[in-house]
């Protein structure tokens, strides 16, 4: 039996770093119960609380007042682990970019979740047709990629496995307009649209800083002044986060099979210092 949009009540979100928080807040901020998981709930706890410090951000500057804060925070529910999201209707997995990670949480998500519900995963690049097929119902597993910030971002890219039913993908498609999102419709593809032309430049610019072809600040002045990007790629891939943008490129080399793709020795070197980005405070810039 397939589900519409109005028998959506509760959304569970798998992951409760930047992007599941973010998703989670845009899901509250348009009215649905929200129930937050990560690996424990002090981890889910924390995702929330990183939500209650954007929203007041948000009212100091008048964007929103107490009241919406209040209410917006009401709908979220931090639980321990992800066999408490077996009340959520629709299920949008945003844990580390890792495939043998996101396949044992798919499979378990698919034993602990009702039939009816929908499992989406934010996955960067790992094929949603492997992802699906780790569970029992593949045809209900679709990719929803939103960018990141997400609050701010006005894309998701849905992108459909093999096994995806057209019931799930207009749901999803339906879903993204209700959190107020605009779609575009990738084939499962490694990179699928968005990273199959973001992280090979992302790659090249750090590339260009390793061969010293020019400083990190005249590698991101001329992106953003020459091209009229908002931002540099280097600042970008800060951002974005240094182990993430690996994985995408990792993912893309094996998947395409092509010398083009390959990680750029630099990256790979600051993701082992742990120079990851923002989120741990240095990658190509300090924070
Ligand atoms: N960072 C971006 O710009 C961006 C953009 C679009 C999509 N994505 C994708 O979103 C996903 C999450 O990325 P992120 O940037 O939020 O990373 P992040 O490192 O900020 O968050 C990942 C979260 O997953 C949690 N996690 C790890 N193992 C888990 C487990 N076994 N069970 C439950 N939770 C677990 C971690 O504790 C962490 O809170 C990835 O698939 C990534 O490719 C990232």
């Amino acid at each position: 039996m397939s589900t519409d949009l109005a028998q959506i009540k509760v959304i569970g979100v798998l992951g409760a770093g930047q992007m599941g928080a973010g998703i989670a807040q845009v899901a509250a901020t348009v009215g649905y119960q929200v129930l937050m998981a990560d690996v424990g709930l002090e981890q889910a706890n924390k995702g929330k609380a990183g939500i209650d410090k954007i929203l007041t951000r948000n009212v100091s500057k008048g964007r929103i007042d107490e009241a919406k804060k209040a209410e917006i925070l009401a709908r979220l529910t931090p639980v321990n682990g992800l066999s408490n999201l077996s009340s959520a209707d629709f299920v949008i997995e945003a844990a580390t970019e890792n495939e043998a990670l996101k396949l044992k949480l798919f499979t378990q998500l698919d034993e602990h979740c009702a039939p009816h519900a929908i499992l989406a995963t934010n996955t960067s690049s790992i094929p949603i047709t492997r992802i699906a097929a780790a569970t029992n119902r593949p045809h209900k597993v679709i990719g929803m990629h939103f960018m990141n910030p997400v609050p701010v971002m006005k894309l998701v890219e849905i992108i459909t496995g093999l096994a995806t039913d057209e019931a799930t993908h207009q749901l999803t498609e339906a879903l993204a307009e209700k959190m107020g999102k605009e779609t575009v419709l990738a084939r499962d593809m490694p990179g699928f649209i968005v990273n199959r032309i973001l992280m090979p430049m992302i790659n090249e610019a750090v590339t260009a800083l390793y061969e010293g072809i020019g400083s990190r600040e005249d590698i991101d002045a001329g992106m953003r002044l020459g091209t009229n990007q908002p931002m540099g790629p280097l600042t970008l891939a800060d951002f974005i986060g240094l182990d993430t943008c690996l994985a995408i490129m990792e993912v893309l080399h094996q998947g395409m099979g092509d010398s083009k793709y390959r990680p750029c020795p630099l990256l790979k070197q600051y993701v082992d210092a742990g120079w990851l980005g923002r989120k741990s405070g240095r990658g190509f810039y300090e924070y």
